[in-house]
């Protein structure tokens, strides 16, 4: 089935019904967690342009490159559990960058412990978000993205708030935000329309009817800008 045209989203409200754009893939759709490719697409064409260096610390599918090498953007991918060949193995909180060098990076980090990632022991997916470590830790990858960023350009962050029907509800959305801008502008607030498979499953919209809860159905991006000035 062709899928829908790509455009650049107008409004705060983002939405594509379809995990990937184009007649190819960009990531894995099976890999566990994996962006929808048009929300960094959408990015790339509002703060970026051509040759622009771009970084995801944690590229999962590598989505991101995908995308980046599609409209023509250097870009470098870490993680650190390389799901491909063109993924550099690296931890999040300390990258193999200079200061200031990178024209915008994208990143879509674990929401607390929803995914088994994998076994490795310093996957931020290990730290449930109801425990104040996961924030911690949060906080060093945001202090990497700020340190490796031009003054004056731009990041997005990609997170769902977290529930649980024992654990009660964990806001990751506001309580990211809240560190963002310690350090960063803020450009825009974005929330988009998750269109995943559990959404759509009678069993987990019955539960969620009977058990008066709510299913995620948005995602916030949150686009921020390095000041030219440290705040
Ligand atoms: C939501 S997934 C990213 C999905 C990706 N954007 C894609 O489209 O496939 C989160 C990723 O964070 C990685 N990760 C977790 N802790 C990390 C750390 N300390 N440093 C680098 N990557 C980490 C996980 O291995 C996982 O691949």
């Amino acid at each position: 089935m062709p899928k829908p045209k790509l455009h650049r989203q107008v409004t705060t409200l983002w939405d594509y019904p379809s995990q990937n754009y184009g007649k190819e893939d960009q990531g894995d759709k099976n890999y566990k967690g994996a962006t929808p490719s048009y929300i960094i697409w959408n990015l790339l064409m509002r703060y970026t342009k051509e040759k622009d260096l771009v970084v995801d610390p944690m590229c999962g599918s590598g989505t991101t490159i995908d995308v980046c090498r599609d409209t023509n953007r250097r870009v470098l991918g870490y993680d650190i559990n390389p799901f491909r060949s063109d993924i550099f193995r690296a931890d999040a909180r300390k990258l193999p960058l200079e200061d200031g060098k990178v024209d915008f990076v994208f990143v879509d980090p674990p929401y607390g412990d929803n995914i088994d990632y994998s076994d490795n022991p310093n996957c931020i997916g290990k730290l449930p978000a109801y425990e104040e470590s996961y924030f911690t830790e949060m906080e060093k990858v945001i202090g990497e993205i700020y340190r490796i960023l031009k003054p004056g350009k731009y990041m997005g962050l990609y997170v769902c708030d977290y529930f649980d029907k024992k654990k009660g509800f964990v806001p990751i959305g506001f309580r990211l935000y809240q560190i963002l801008s310690l350090r960063f502008e803020t450009v825009d607030i974005i929330s988009v329309v998750r269109h995943n498979k559990t959404l759509s499953m009678g069993n987990y919209r019955k539960a969620a009817d009977e058990g008066n809860f709510y299913l995620r159905g948005f995602n916030y991006l949150f686009i921020m800008k390095k000041p030219k000035v440290r705040k």
